[in-house]
This record gives C-alpha cells, sequence and structure tokens, in this order.
C-alpha cells in the first residue's frame, strides 16, 4: 500500500512499524498518512482531530486580528486561509513583540536529497514572511546527521553535499542575510549548542522518546538521541554568537518555530523539558511554535508530497514541461467521471488536488473565490481548473529558478559563518 509512509520510511527504514497501526491517522516526523477506511482508500488527513491529540491551537480570527493590531500587517494568504493553521503560544511572542522583547524565528531542514519540492518551501515561504515581518534574528538547522541516521545507505559524505545544495535552494527563497545563520549539525554542534544537547538528553528517557516518536529495541540509538539536538536549538544560549555568552540572560529569549505539523512531536518534547530546567533560578523559555498544513501528494490529502516517491511531488528543479505532465497525469481530481454529470453536480474542490494548490500558490483571493464557484457550479472543467494550476506552479518554479541561479558557494558561506546578526532593537552593539 502506497500510504503510511514517507519520504524516510520509503526509501529509508519505516522505523515506527510496530507501535503505529497502519489504518490509523499518522503524523509524526517520520510518517505521515491520514486514516485508511475498511474500503483501503486512504481518507483526507484530519487537521481537527491532530490539534486535540497533540493538544494545540487553532489559530482563530480573533488570534488574527490581533496579529494585524500589533504588526501593522494584514495577514499572509497561509494565515487568512488556514494553511498555517495552528500554533501552541504564538499569543506570547506576539506579547513580547509589542514590549520591545526579544525572541527568534528557527526553522530547518533535513538534507535528504537534492530533491527540493513545492512543499518543502511552504514553512520557508511563511518563514521569510515572518523575518521581514518581525526583524527578527532567523536560525535555520540543517540536520545532516539525523539525514545519515535514518538512512540505511547514505554516507555522512552524501549528505554533506546534499545540506549545501538544499543550504542554496533555502537562500533562493530570499532570507536577509544580515539576520539569518544556518548551520549544519556536524560542523556546529560543540561548545554551548552541546551544553544544551546534553542538558536536553539528560531530562528525555527512552520511555518517552519511544511514545514520541514510536522506536522499538531495533532502532539504532543515534536515532533516539536525535531529538535532543534539534530541540536544543530552540534554546538562545545555543547561539552564543548571536545572542551573547551571558546565560542568565538568553535562558529567557524564546524560539518561534514556523513548520509543518509533522515536526510538532520533538518541541512538545523539548517544551516539557524546558518547563522543568532553571539557569540561576531562571526559567528556561519554552519555544512557540506555528504550524502549517502539508501540501498533498499529487495523488490527493490523504498524505504529504514526498521527496523519496517521484510521482507525488513537483520539484524545484522541473522543467515548465514537467510540472504540466505531472499534474495533468497524476493530479487527483474532484471532477465527477463524465463532462455532463460533472456539469449536473460540479466538482469537489476539498479534495481536488489542483484546487488545494491553488489555495498555497495564488495570492489573489478574488480568482481563487471565482475558480472555487465556477468549478463547484460545473461551468469549470478539470481540465480548465488543472490549466490553471499549471500556469501558477510553472511561475512560482521558474521565479524559484531564476533567483537560485545567483546563489554560489560564497553565498553559502556567508550565511553559514558564525558571526553576529543584525536586527532591530538588537540588545548587543550590532556589527556595522
Ligand atoms: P524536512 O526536511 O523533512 O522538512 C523541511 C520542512 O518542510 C516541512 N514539510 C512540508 N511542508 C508542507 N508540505 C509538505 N508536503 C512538507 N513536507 C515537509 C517540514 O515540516 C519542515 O518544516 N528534522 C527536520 C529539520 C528540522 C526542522 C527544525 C524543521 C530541524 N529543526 C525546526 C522545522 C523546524 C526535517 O527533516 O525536515
Ligand atoms: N508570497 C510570496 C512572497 O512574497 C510569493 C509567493 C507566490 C508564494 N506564490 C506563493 C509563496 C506560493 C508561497 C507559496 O515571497
Amino acid at each position: 500500500m502506497a500510504t503510511n509512509v514517507d519520504a524516510a520510511a520509503l526509501d529509508e527504514t519505516p522505523i515506527s512499524e510496530s507501535v503505529h497501526k497502519p489504518s490509523k491517522q499518522t503524523v509524526d516526523p517520520y510518517n505521515v498518512s491520514g486514516e485508511v477506511g475498511e474500503d483501503g482508500v486512504v481518507k483526507a488527513i484530519d487537521y481537527n482531530k491532530l490539534i486535540d491529540e497533540f493538544g494545540t491551537k487553532k489559530i482563530d480570527d480573533e488570534l488574527l486580528a490581533r496579529f494585524e493590531r500589533v504588526t501593522g500587517k494584514r495577514p499572509h494568504h497561509f494565515l487568512r486561509r488556514g494553511i498555517v493553521f495552528s500554533h501552541r503560544d504564538f499569543e506570547l511572542i506576539l506579547d513580547r513583540y509589542e514590549r520591545g522583547e526579544p525572541f527568534f524565528l528557527y526553522t530547518g531542514r533535513g538534507p535528504s536529497s537534492d530533491s527540493v519540492h513545492v512543499g518543502h518551501t511552504i514553512p520557508f515561504e511563511f518563514t521569510k514572511w515572518l523575518q521581514d515581518t518581525f526583524d527578527v534574528p532567523l536560525i535555520i538547522m540543517m540536520t545532516d546527521d539525523e539525514k545519515y541516521l535514518f538512512s540505511e545507505k547514505k554516507t555522512i559524505e552524501e549528505v554533506q553535499g546534499y545540506c549545501t545544495n538544499n543550504a542554496k535552494d533555502i537562500i533562493a527563497i530570499g532570507f536577509d542575510p544580515a539576520k539569518t545563520f544556518i548551520f549544519s549539525d556536524f560542523d556546529y554542534v560543540g561548545g554551548a549548542f552541546y551544553r544544551n544537547i546534553v542538558r536536553l538528553s539528560k531530562h528525555i528517557t527512552l520511555n518517552q522518546a519511544r511514545a514520541i516518536f514510536g522506536f522499538n529495541d531495533s532502532t539504532n540509538i543515534g536515532r533516539i538521541h536525535f531529538g535532543s539536538i534539534q530541540g536544543a536549538t530552540s534554546w538562545a544560549s545555543s547561539f552564543p554568537h548571536i545572542f551573547g555568552d551571558d546565560e542568565s540572560k538568553t535562558v529567557g529569549i524564546p524560539a518561534l518555530i514556523p513548520c509543518a505539523i509533522d515536526q510538532d512531536p520533538d518541541f512538545r518534547m523539548t517544551r516539557d523539558v524546558s518547563a522543568r530546567l532553571k539557569y540561576q533560578g531562571k526559567p528556561y523559555a519554552k519555544p512557540s511554535l506555528i504550524h502549517a498544513l502539508f501540501l498533498p501528494a499529487l495523488q490527493g490529502p490523504g498524505t504529504k508530497m514526498s521527496a523519496s516517491i517521484d510521482e507525488s511531488a513537483i520539484f524545484l528543479k522541473d522543467t515548465p514541461n514537467q510540472i504540466k505532465n505531472k499534474i495533468n497525469k497524476y493530479a487527483f481530481s474532484g471532477g465527477k467521471v463524465s463532462q455532463e454529470e460533472h456539469r449536473q453536480y460540479g466538482g469537489d474542490t476539498s479534495v481536488d488536488v489542483a484546487y488545494q494548490y491553488l489555495r498555497f500558490f495564488l495570492e489573489d483571493d478574488e480568482e481563487l473565490e471565482r475558480i472555487k464557484v465556477e468549478y463547484e457550479s460545473g461551468r469549470m472543467l478539470t481540465g480548465e481548473l488543472k490549466a490553471i494550476c499549471i500556469r501558477e506552479l510553472q511561475k512560482y518554479v521558474a521565479a524559484f529558478q531564476e533567483r537560485r541561479a545567483k546563489v554560489d558557494d560564497e553565498t553559502v558561506k556567508l550565511f553559514m559563518e558564525r558571526r553576529p546578526l543584525q536586527w532591530r532593537g538588537n540588545p548587543r552593539a550590532p556589527l556595522v
């Protein structure tokens, strides 16, 4: 069954098979799948259920109104459309922003191959927008160690190569080098960061790691430990070259972590540990989170676009023709079986992949609404809807490729160098 697996599980080893029942909806960093019905068909991922199970909060109109009041900026279309749909303590970050108190942004990428797809760019596009909005430091973690540990065949040298190329893709999203630090785990672990990794790992038992990630007795111990590395990046004191080395000050500076909801388990764990730690009597700041939905696979809303399944994804390297062919051939349609029936009853936009992609990639609200009305009424046919989706994705990927062509090794070095960053309200004197 082509479900219940993702990048890690398919070309790598399924790590949680003995724990997760394949029929249940599963969402963790290593498995993403909707529930499998009695008919064997995978259902769409139920995001409201995830909010309940994970204990996060839905982003509601009230929070968005407050965001707009505090920042003076209209919420991004991901927020307006419920694509960035859930959070943990985002209101505390707005409180801090209002009071001019420091916080930072943190997100990351696991460089598992050179094939970055348009789903991966969702949290990064959103992060860039948050960076422009809040004017705070941004830390981007490249988990090359994770991708080595969670793969059977890849060598360290291979993942390090992917790391550099993926960093170029990320830089091409448009981050500001004065405010952004990108690091690779293999290069950066040590010093203050390593002290935090060990602090975190000391407070996680094997039982907890097993319950959170579904590990079993045959899981290699590197995988079991990895969450403390991803977690320790949430603490400002891991970055003395940015926040200074006085831990009594940095301990209170929280991260805001934009990511898709599959990454939540690592940070749930980190938040639990933060709540139990103190530095010289001062409590550790818990990271806040803001979660995105998955961009669905071309095959439908039951699973996410995955880099290891070529026909599930539109890659940032795809040519206009490849984009066209993939969408025409694979994009799951919410249209009716015959044209007559479609004209009579209309299409179902809630499962139609071409329509769902437009919710992510078409910024014009009125145009999107027009397409919805036309398709649901049956006046617009699947072929026409797909043509619009193809056009928008071709535009998005072409603009990306143009920016990507300008990113060279020197630029990567600049972003990855340990250096102070500059931002508004920087408590340390910024470099000129
Ligand atoms: P990785 O490389 O699997 O994914 C990178 C980011 O992309 C999100 N993502 C998606 N978003 C929308 N639609 C999709 N189809 C889709 N597939 C993946 C992921 O949620 C993630 O935000 N261990 C992490 C790297 C990491 C990280 C972090 C991510 C380290 N620290 C902090 C987020 C926040 C990883 O392998 O991500
Ligand atoms: N709004 C993005 C920006 O200003 C650009 C963009 C266009 C985009 N279409 C998108 C981002 C789709 C994410 C998804 O940078």
